[in-house]
């Protein structure tokens, strides 16, 4: 009895380890949305102290801006495979138009690394120079979100 229920466990621990990967979220998927919090971790630093939520401190905006310039710099060609929009797959907001659309896509993509090279320019000088440069910046989330990312859930 005790062996049979040991067998069973084993099984059963053996079934669970071979299936999870296979169901787990795709790997790309899950990578681009990991730079994306990245982006609104380092962001949020540098809004907080446009807003006065945190104290303006030179080194930690210029920290947020050199973290986010090299962000957007991450390669993107193997983070949107062919199938992985919101109609094809579940736990994406990643709308079709993306893959209908790769240059207007790729663009709107352009324009935050322009945005973020601003920003790393403006983040350590003082916290007027940061607030110039936060609009346009949020601007390209916004931009592309409208266009490209679907409700959440
Ligand atoms: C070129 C288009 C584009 C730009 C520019 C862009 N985003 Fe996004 N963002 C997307 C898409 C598409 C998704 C949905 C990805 C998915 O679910 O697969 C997304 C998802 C997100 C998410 C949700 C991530 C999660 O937890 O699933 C956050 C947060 C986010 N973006 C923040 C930002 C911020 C902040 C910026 C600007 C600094 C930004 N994005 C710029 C297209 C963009």
């Amino acid at each position: 009895m005790t062996r049979t229920l040991t067998g069973l466990g084993l099984a059963a621990a053996l079934t669970a380890a071979l299936t999870l990967p296979a169901l787990a979220d795709n790997p790309a998927v899950e990578a681009r949305q990991g730079q994306f919090k990245l982006f609104a971790f380092n962001v949020g630093v540098l809004a907080g102290m446009a807003q006065g939520e945190i104290e303006y401190d030179a080194d930690m905006a210029q920290t947020a801006a050199d973290n986010l310039y090299h962000l957007t710099r991450h390669d993107q060609s193997r983070l949107w495979p062919e199938g992985t929009d919101n109609e094809s797959i579940d736990n994406t907001r990643a709308l079709p138009a993306i893959w209908d659309d790769l240059e207007g896509f790729a663009n709107r993509f352009g324009a935050l690394q322009d945005a973020a090279a601003a920003m790393q320019g403006a983040a350590g000088t003082d916290l007027a120079s940061l607030q110039g440069a936060l609009g346009g910046l949020g601007g390209t989330c916004q931009a592309c979100h409208q266009e490209f990312r679907g409700p959440a859930d």
